[in-house]
C-alpha cells in the first residue's frame, strides 16, 4: 500500500505518522521517521595526485548529537576522511552532505556547521589567546560575541591565559586553544582529530569532560584516537577504518558486550568423545582432542553460570584437572580487525 504522508488526516492511527491508512506501521515507515543523519557520506573515494587511493567507497552516517569515535591504524584514512567532510581536501568520487547541504555545491552552508580541531597544530602565533579565538569566529562571518568567547575559554580552563601569546603556552594548552578556535563560531558538529595525542592523563580527562559537556549542549562530535580507552570511555558508536575502507560501525554497547565475553577453558582429567546432552544449555565446545572444554560467558551478565556448570560436570562424571580464563578486549578486537591478511 502506498502511503500518503501529507496532509495530516484526522483519522490517522499513528500521530507521529501523517498517513491515511489504518494499517500497522512497518519498519520501513519507522525508518522514515528516524531523524536524518547530520552527516551522510555515500560511496566516497579519494585518490591523491600521486595516484594513491586513500579512501575506497566509504558509506557512513553520523547521527545528530552522538559522539562517534573513528579508529584505525596509521595511514588508514581517518584524517583524509575528516578533511574531505570539512572541505579541506577534494573528494574524487561520491557525495557528502552536512546538515543536508552538499559539501561541494553548498560549501559555505555545510562548512558553517562544522568546527575542526586538526591533527597537525599550527600554533606558533604571537597573537594572544583572546585575539586568536575571536578572529576565528570572524572568519565564519559571525558577529562579535565576547560573552560566547569568554564562556568557551572558561569551559576549556583557558580564561587565565586569555592575554598570553600562543607561543608561550604549553602543548596541552595550545591544543585547548585549537578547540576554543573550533568552537568560536558555535558549530553544531565538532571534529577532533586525535585531540589528546601527547596530552597528560589529567588533562585528557578534563578534555573528555569538555566533550561530554558539548554533547549535552547538542553538539555532534566525531573524534579519532589511538587510545582505545578513550573510545571506550567517550563514544556512543565506534567505527573502524583500515586501508581506506570502513570495516566496522557499531554501538559501543554492542562492542562492549563482545568485549565482555570471557573464555573459560577446563582441562579434563581424562578424555571425552562427546558432551552429554545434560550440558547442552551451556553451549560448550570440546577442544584439545576431547581433553578440554571451552565455556564462553558474559562478564557483564548477572550470573556467569560457572558454579552450576562445575556441579553439572561433576554430576555427569566429568572431572577437571585445571582451568584458565582469557578475556577479549576492544584492543584485541581492533587488532584482529586491522591485522594485515
Ligand atoms: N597529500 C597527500 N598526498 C598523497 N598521499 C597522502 C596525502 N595525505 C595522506 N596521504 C596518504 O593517504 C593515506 C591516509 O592518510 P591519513 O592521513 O588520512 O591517515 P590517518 O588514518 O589519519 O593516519 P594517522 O593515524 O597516522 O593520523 C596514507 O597512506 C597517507 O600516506
Ligand atoms: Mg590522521
Amino acid at each position: 500500500m502506498v502511503h500518503s504522508y501529507l496532509p495530516v488526516p484526522p483519522s490517522c492511527v499513528d500521530p507521529r505518522l501523517k498517513c491515511r491508512c489504518a494499517v500497522r506501521h512497518t519498519s520501513f515507515q519507522n525508518a522514515m521517521l528516524a531523524p536524518p543523519p547530520i552527516i551522510s557520506v555515500s560511496n566516497l573515494s579519494k585518490t591523491y595526485g600521486s595516484g594513491f587511493k586513500a579512501l575506497k567507497g566509504i558509506n557512513l552516517d553520523i547521527k545528530r548529537g552522538e559522539i562517534f569515535a573513528l579508529l584505525g591504524p596509521n595511514g588508514a584514512g581517518k584524517t583524509t576522511l575528516i578533511s574531505i567532510i570539512c572541505g579541506i581536501a577534494n573528494l574524487s568520487e561520491g557525495r557528502v552532505t552536512v546538515g543536508g547541504h552538499d559539501i561541494n555545491s553548498d560549501y559555505r552552508a555545510a562548512r558553517s556547521l562544522i568546527g575542526l580541531v586538526p591533527q597537525e597544530l599550527h600554533t606558533d602565533s604571537f597573537e594572544t589567546v583572546w585575539a586568536t579565538v575571536s578572529f576565528s569566529r570572524g572568519l565564519f562571518g559571525k558577529p562579535k560575541n565576547p560573552a560566547h568567547i569568554e564562556k568557551v575559554l572558561k569551559d576549556l580552563s583557558l580564561w587565565d591565559k586569555k592575554d598570553s601569546k600562543i607561543i608561550t603556552l604549553s602543548g596541552g594548552m595550545k591544543r585547548r586553544v585549537m578547540i576554543a578556535k573550533a568552537l568560536s563560531h558555535e558549530p553544531q558538529i565538532l571534529f577532533l582529530d586525535e585531540p589528546t595525542a601527547g596530552v597528560d592523563v589529567e588533562l585528557r580527562k578534563g578534555m573528555w569532560d569538555v566533550v561530554r559537556g558539548l554533547q549535552a549542549s547538542g553538539v555532534t562530535i566525531i573524534l579519532t584516537t589511538h587510545y582505545i580507552q578513550e573510545a571506550e570511555e567517550m563514544a556512543d558508536r565506534i567505527g573502524v577504518i583500515n586501508k581506506g575502507e570502513i570495516i566496522l560501525v557499531e554501538d559501543k554497547a554492542g562492542l562492549m558486550q563482545k568485549l565482555g565475553k570471557k573464555h573459560l577453558k577446563l582441562y579434563l582429567q581424562g578424555k571425552v568423545d562427546a558432551l552429554p546432552a545434560s550440558l547442552a544449555a551451556y553451549n560448550l565446545e570440546l577442544s584439545d582432542d576431547g581433553r578440554a572444554i571451552i565455556y564462553d560467558y558474559d562478564t557483564k551478565g548477572e550470573r556467569t553460570g560457572i558454579t552450576s556448570l562445575l556441579g553439572d560436570l561433576r554430576n555427569a562424571g566429568i572431572h577437571i584437572s585445571d582451568l584458565d580464563t582469557t578475556q577479549s578486549s576492544l584492543e584485541d578486537i581492533f587488532v584482529s580487525l586491522v591485522r594485515a591478511p
